[in-house]
């Protein structure tokens, strides 16, 4: 894993233009503007008047210099013995060496704890309080982004606390969603069913889940062409979680629930992709991110 941490030749060639040239310059300033001599006469003053107030063009104080100097020896001392880009200082340190100690002092101090609540079934690590918290962390870092702070999703992203699951709430089916990600297929159906075909089975739709303000006639004759939505979402409607298929009977909607969002939805089909997360994350940390939210709408 060193190797993909390592900066290329370039990059870290780069850094030491970059440093030293940096420090190169300042005593090349320094040295310039040294020989600048003091004196009273009035060739020495600046040609610039503020307010009446003149200023001579004086060297720079002493101890001034010296701080500066004493800066970029500091600079040239570190730069020897600590590491920078590909190169090893003289202290023997490499940024490699140092990223794979931390990992290992993080590991060493974190590792017991992962592996103490990988051995707890998720629905019972939910209520374990420590587990909760680092989960609730982990989700931050991880997965607000997309399902927000609160966890409860957004138009595309599902709400995470209301035990509505698209692909099933059980402990270990969330840990299965986590770690190898999820992809919904809803097809487009505006070329076969047609723009009043569309309209018709949408508000059909509507009225599963009692909506009044769906049309009655346009809904009677979009139940026929339910049929070709029931190998999904079930002839009753109520989705199907081996799919993905969302229940359009509860009123719940991952797109929207107006009749223009639901005629585009069906119209121009849908994707969601839930990205996989096990090769980010690994499986100790997704098992307690799945019991974080199983706890949401399990209290
Ligand atoms: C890039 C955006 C994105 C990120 C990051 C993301 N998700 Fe998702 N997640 C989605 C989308 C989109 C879906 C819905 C997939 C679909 O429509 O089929 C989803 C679905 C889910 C589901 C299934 C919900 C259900 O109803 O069955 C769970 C659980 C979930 N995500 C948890 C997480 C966790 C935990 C993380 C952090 C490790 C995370 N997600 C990170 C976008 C994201
Ligand atoms: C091949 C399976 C499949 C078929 C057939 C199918 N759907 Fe879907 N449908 C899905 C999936 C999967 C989703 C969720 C998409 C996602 O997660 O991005 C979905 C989503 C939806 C949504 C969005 C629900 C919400 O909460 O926003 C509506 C509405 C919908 N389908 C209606 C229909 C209608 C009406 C038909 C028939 C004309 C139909 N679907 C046919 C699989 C299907």
């Amino acid at each position: 894993m060193a190797e993909e941490n390592v900066l290329t030749g370039f990059w870290s060639l780069w850094t030491w233009i970059i440093s030293v040239g940096l420090i190169l310059s300042f005593l090349y300033l320094l040295h310039f503007a040294k020989r600048i001599k003091g004196s009273d006469s009035p060739d020495r003053k600046m040609h610039h008047t503020f307010d009446g107030i003149e200023e001579y063009d004086n060297p720079m104080p002493k101890w001034w210099l010296m701080l500066f100097y004493g800066t970029i020896f500091w600079g040239l001392g570190y730069l020897a013995v600590y590491p920078m880009g590909n190169s090893q200082g003289l202290s023997g340190i490499t940024n490699i060496s140092r990223l794979e100690a931390d990992q290992q002092a993080h590991q060493e101090k974190y590792g017991p704890i992962f592996e103490k609540h990988a051995a707890v079934p998720v629905e019972e690590l939910a209520n374990n309080e420590e587990a909760v918290k680092i989960g609730r962390r982990l989700f931050l870092n991880s997965c607000a982004v997309c399902h927000g702070q609160d966890a409860r999703g957004g138009y595309g992203f599902p709400n995470l606390t209301d035990n509505d699951w698209l692909y099933g709430g059980a402990g270990d089916t969330i840990k299965t969603t986590i770690m190898g990600g999820r992809q919904g297929m809803m097809p487009a159906w505006g070329e076969s069913l047609g723009e009043d075909g569309v309209n018709d089975v949408a508000n059909y739709v509507l009225t599963l889940s009692g909506r009044e303000d769906a049309d009655k006639e346009a809904a009677a004759r979009g139940k026929e062409l339910f049929s070709n939505c029931a190998a999904c979402h079930g002839p009753d409607g109520k989705g199907n979680q081996m799919l993905g298929a969302p229940n359009l009977t509860d009123n719940t909607w991952l797109y929207g629930g107006t009749l223009q969002r639901v005629k585009h939805t069906i119209r121009n089909g849908r994707s969601g992709k839930m990205p996989a997360h096990q090769d980010l994350l690994g499986e100790q940390k997704v098992h307690i991110l799945a019991a974080y939210i199983y706890s949401l709408s399990n209290k």
